[in-house]
């Protein structure tokens, strides 16, 4: 052999070597893109197997460069480890705000994920679920990250599940749902603030370098003070129309936490899950913790398409019943408060069968004997019809309101108790509270322990005891108005576990109950309500047809309320009730209440005769349009926080049909008269239409022409002018397809 060809020889040898550690280099990173039709997450591993994300944003063309993203992102950081971990283990070299931090059965609390191995396995041909299994090395520790990816509407739901099989309990410190990275310029956060009667107050803020913490620590609802509800905005301000957003929630009805922070290069970093306060789990050997889901819709068409999507995804796929019928009702609650009789109740369901809703919805109260629940002190937990105020029992009530023509639905609140009550003397072991410290209320009560069995066993047999006696009942209202106060559970102490599950382990004893409730009584209809803007998350809506999102029904008020809740819900499970509160006309508070699903909280035979006539006409109008308010897409047109007028518009599949709603909301403005038309969105641009006037007030005139056939094309690029001023505050539009 020559010299050359010994060199040439040698040549190709460390070419093939070379290639071959390359390609068992390339071999041994993993890509997994996690793909909607206009989103992908891709992670990966890298050459330590540690998952990284590595790029978040619109899918690409060719899928086979999603393995190259990484040599476009150096994110190494001696300071704090892995920003773009896909999973932040804590303990170990990662010093950044952790997703998961564990002290181990033997007290060490060092945690280390490698990639182990992952599969995509189809649903249907529109849901795709992804496990990736991640272990450490060193203890037999693992985490499954979960994502459930539904292409059409581009949501994903993602959630964790946590397994060890050490010789003793692990301790779960932090155990979050998810955690995301984004490289995008800059970060705008939309959180919601509240406080009873004024839930859903929006803010929105540039993300700064540093963490921006969302959280809750009131135990039995997630929304009172901070909503677990999102909107995150990619590089610039969320805005309805335009632009990459991210509207997400995290779907627990206990304490969460979510941790924004933007990171030492600029990029995000987004942590959600329980809260970890005053909450750490230990984890039994081979049990798994699963975590609630964090659940997002991403557009880069702005608010209005991601809470479109969402809604569309909620319906099919999440709430209870989510495509199917929903009942319009009067309830007694500001009718008549505590005081009510059989004679005053059955003139209620002559005015429901007045109005033309399908149901009365008798409330608070009718309950309690030694301890009659005749004002919010007393009764609460002893559920026996009051033999006073209703002499003759539930059934019969239930039979004099079919007589009606009307069904029959009622309140509970069976997580609460009141100390005055005869619950509370025969099983304090059963109440939330600290055995040698003062008694703290909230609205007179205290809450059950829904950690203990017994008591899970109790608040099923309420709703059990109430269908099996009364088969004809057609509607729950499950109402929950007190927070945890003096954390401590008998039961716990009893069974030698730790008192920090007992945030846990109330919301899990809860969904038990549900889960029983859901198994024996599939469909009946419930109200999910607490006192306010309370528990509107998805994952109690699995069990709940819909909820009341704030006892604030003031019809100005509750337009801006209405308008931010839709980017997270879908008008179809949102309860809005026509009210006595504030100072607008009935014609005003109905339309506002017809945007959900509606219903009356009034003394429907003290109205005029007008409002009357009035009332029974938009409720019969509501019937022939509600179908497109509960299941059509919404279109916001007019954002009531920044301009005079509100508009809203519901349009059915196939565009043919369209509900829109116009209200006056600055009355400073001396409005005389809309000075812009209205561009519909939603429409098709090459249908006809007219537009014609509806829930019009006795004796009002319309100055709109329904005889004027538009195109969509027309009604989208110019729009119409709805006439809002002071004279004419609210105006509803029916815009129908003339072929
Ligand atoms: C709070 C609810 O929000 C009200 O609608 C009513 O049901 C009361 N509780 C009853 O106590």
């Amino acid at each position: 052999m020559t010299y050359s060809n010994y060199l040439s020889i040698l040549k190709k040898v460390v070419f093939t070597i070379c290639m071959l550690a390359g390609f068992l280099q390339l071999k041994a990173q993993t890509t997994i893109p996690i793909e909607t039709n206009n989103n992908v997450i891709v992670l990966q591993t890298d050459k330590n197997n540690l998952l990284r994300t590595v790029y978040v944003g619109k899918p690409l063309l060719n899928s086979n460069e999603y393995a190259n993203t990484i040599s476009v992102t150096h994110l190494d950081d001696d300071n704090a480890g892995i920003y773009n971990a896909a999973y932040t283990p804590s303990g170990t070299w990662n010093l950044s705000e952790p997703a998961i931090s564990v002290k181990h059965a033997d007290g060490n609390p060092s945690l280390e994920l490698k990639y182990v191995s992952h599969t995509q396995e189809k649903e249907d041909a529109n849901t795709t679920i992804t496990r990736i299994v991640m272990k450490d090395n060193v203890y037999p520790f693992q985490v499954t990250l979960i994502y459930k990816a539904w292409k059409k509407e581009n949501v994903i739901e993602q959630w964790t599940e946590i397994q060890h099989t050490e010789k003793k309990p692990v301790v779960l410190e932090k155990y979050a749902s998810a955690n995301l990275y984004f490289s995008n310029s800059d970060f705008y956060l939309t959180t919601y603030h509240n406080m009873w009667a004024k839930e859903m107050q929006a803010a929105e803020q540039k993300l700064e370098r540093g963490t921006r913490s969302i959280d809750t620590k009131l135990g039995t609802r997630a929304m009172l003070l901070q909503s677990p509800d999102f909107i995150l905005s990619f590089d610039k301000p969320a805005s309805e129309n335009e632009g990459h957003v991210m509207i997400g929630q995290l779907a627990w009805p206990g304490n969460f936490k979510m941790d924004f922070e933007v990171d030492a290069y600029q990029n995000l970093r987004f942590i959600a899950g329980i809260n970890p306060f005053a909450s750490e789990y230990a984890l039994q050997p081979n049990q798994v913790f699963k975590t609630p889901s964090l659940i997002y819709a991403t557009s880069f068409n702005g608010t209005g398409d991601a809470s479109r999507s969402l809604h569309a995804w909620a319906r099919k796929y999440r709430v209870l019943d989510g495509q199917g019928q929903r009942l319009t009702l009067l309830n007694n609650w500001e009718a008549t408060y505590f005081d009510f009789d059989e004679t005053k109740l059955s003139s209620l369901y002559k005015d429901a069968k007045n109005l033309g809703v399908d149901m009365f919805l008798l409330d608070d109260g009718w309950f309690g004997n030694k301890y009659p629940r005749n004002g919010d002190n007393a009764g609460l937990g002893d559920w026996q019809e009051n033999v006073k105020k209703l002499p003759h029992g539930l059934g019969y009530l239930v039979q004099e309101a079919k007589k009606e023509g009307v069904k029959f639905g009622i309140w509970i609140e069976p997580e609460m108790v009141n100390p005055k009550s005869e619950l509370y003397e025969k099983h304090l072991d059963w109440v939330i509270r600290q055995p040698e410290r003062p008694e703290v209320y909230y609205r007179n009560q205290l809450v059950l322990d829904l950690t203990n069995p017994e008591v899970q066993d109790f608040v099923f047999g309420i709703v059990d005891n109430l269908f099996t006696k009364n088969p004809e009942l057609a509607f729950i209202k499950w109402d929950c108005n007190a927070v945890i106060y003096n954390a401590y559970s008998a039961y716990l102490n009893k069974k030698g576990l730790p008192q920090t599950h007992l945030y846990v382990d109330y919301v899990k004893g809860l969904f038990k109950v549900l889960e029983r409730i859901r198994a024996k009584y599939p469909k009946v209809p419930m109200m999910l309500c607490s006192g306010g803007g309370g528990r509107g998350d998805y994952e109690m809506l699995k069990y709940f047809t819909e909820f009341w999102p704030s006892d604030d029904t003031e019809p100005v008020e509750r337009i801006f309320m209405q308008w931010d809740y839709s980017n997270f819900f879908p008008s179809i499970v949102m309860d809005n009730h026509v009210t006595d509160w504030g100072k607008q006309p009935l014609k005003f508070r109905v339309d506002v209440a017809s945007m959900g699903k509606l219903g009356f909280d009034i003394v429907a035979s003290k109205l005029s005769e007008n409002d009357m006539k009035f009332a029974k006409e938009a409720v019969s109008n509501y019937h022939s349009f509600k179908d497109i308010v509960w299941h059509g897409d919404l279109y916001r047109l007019v954002n009531p926080h920044t301009n005079p007028i509100s508009s809203l518009l519901y349009v059915n599949e196939n565009k043919s049909r369209a509900i829109v709603f116009n209200y006056l909301v600055n009355y400073r403005q001396r409005l005389t008269e809309t000075e812009k038309p209205v561009k519909l969105n939603g429409l098709d641009p090459a249908k006809k239409y007219s537009v014609k006037e509806i829930n019009l007030y006795p004796g009002a005139q319309s100055p709109i022409n329904s005889s004027t056939i538009y195109s969509g094309d027309f009604l989208m690029k110019v729009g119409v002018n709805p006439s809002v001023n002071l004279y004419r505050t609210s105006v509803v539009l029916e815009v129908n397809e003339i072929k």
